[in-house]
């Protein structure tokens, strides 16, 4: 069966709205078709400033909040991506083949290092895109299924692959980026010009782990505009239509047959009905993360068997790499 892999970053107490419904969703419908490989981010969420403790209990929460979310470990290779030591390894090929002005072009680094002000930026966090092309192409898988965000890091990938397999020999599956139109980007309930983010937090994010009746207030102040008619608009009406999408891509629904739903009825009549579908999900997820977190030495053995499997499947093509880079293998 073919391939699809990706990961995710556990750098706060829970993931978001934006996170299940960019990623994890299509993480969990890929899995009946595909040979699965996920896993935690952990070696990219140093990049910014981090708290020790704080990450390896995050890292695990994270675990939960996959298998949660539905994620098969029967089926899917689960993992952390530090117990895998090829992919900072193969990351170092990369870095030789990308260009200075290649990585600086990245958007993501752009934005974070602004952030911190001149100079406050790592160079971890100048390569992170390159490292993240080596969880990928380590993996050869046909499909990545992440959020609109990350399209630009996915570009990349497919460049570096392709810049080897004609520089070397073919080694790497140039991967596809796996990104559904209606829920890659899913907007902060405050500023709906900005995506819904774990470094902007506050009133307009949902975190799966918090009290569902936070989430139900944050989602009855979501920011709409000034009209009253409830109606899908991306460019005009922003925070209505993403209102609307989350409740579709939540509860099934088609937006037509929302949008028909309400018809004489207000935005309020819509954020009441939307936080009552944000409850319903996140009531049973976060009972769920509560029950498997009882029992860590199983998420540790879980991990285990993914580390396993990670690395067997890293290190072959790891070989291929350092045999066609050249380097000498050890006697
Ligand atoms: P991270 O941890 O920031 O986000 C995890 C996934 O959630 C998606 N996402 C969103 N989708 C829709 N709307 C939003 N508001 C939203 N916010 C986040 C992201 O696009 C992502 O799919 N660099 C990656 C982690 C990574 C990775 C990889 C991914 C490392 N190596 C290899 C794929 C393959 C990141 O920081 O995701």
């Amino acid at each position: 069966r073919p391939r699809v892999l990706s990961g995710i970053q556990p750098t706060a107490d829970s993931f978001h709205l934006g996170n299940f419904l960019g990623a994890l969703k299509q993480w969990v419908a890929l899995q009946e078709d595909f040979d699965p490989f996920f896993f935690i981010a952990d070696l990219h969420s140093i990049t910014m400033p981090h708290d020790p403790k704080l990450l390896r209990e995050r890292t695990l929460v994270s675990v939960a909040q996959l298998l949660a979310a539905g994620v098969d470990p029967d089926r899917a290779t689960i993992f952390v991506q530090s117990q895998v030591p090829a992919h900072t390894q193969a990351s170092w090929v990369l870095e030789c083949l990308t260009g200075f002005g290649e990585a600086r072009r990245m958007t993501q680094f752009k934005d974070k290092s602004a952030k911190g002000g001149e100079g406050a930026a790592s160079v971890g966090l100048f390569t992170y895109p390159i490292l993240q092309a080596a969880d990928i192409l380590l993996y050869r898988p046909q499909y990545v299924p992440v959020g609109e965000d990350q399209r630009q890091h996915l570009e990349l990938t497919r460049d570096l692959a392709q810049r080897f397999n004609k520089r070397f020999k073919k080694t790497f599956r140039v991967p596809e980026p796996y990104i559904l139109e209606s829920t890659a980007k899913i907007y902060d309930l405050q500023l709906p010009e900005k995506q819904m983010s774990k470094s902007i937090g506050g009133n307009g994010c949902i975190w799966l782990l918090d009290d569902p009746k936070a989430s139900a207030k944050k989602i009855r102040s979501a920011v709409t505009d000034s009209e009253t008619e409830i109606r899908f608009d991306l460019e005009n009406k922003r925070g209505v239509s993403n209102l609307l999408n989350i409740h579709a891509a939540l509860s099934g629904a088609k937006i037509d047959d929302l949008v028909a739903s309400f018809e004489g009825k207000g935005y309020g009549d819509l954020k009441a009905e939307v936080a009552q579908v944000v409850v319903d999900f996140v009531t049973p997820f976060r009972n769920r993360v509560h029950d498997l977190l009882e029992d860590r030495s199983e998420l540790e053995t879980i991990l285990a068997a993914g580390a396993d499997r990670a690395t067997e499947v890293s290190e072959a093509t790891l070989r291929d790499v350092y045999e066609r880079v050249g380097f000498l293998p050890r006697a």
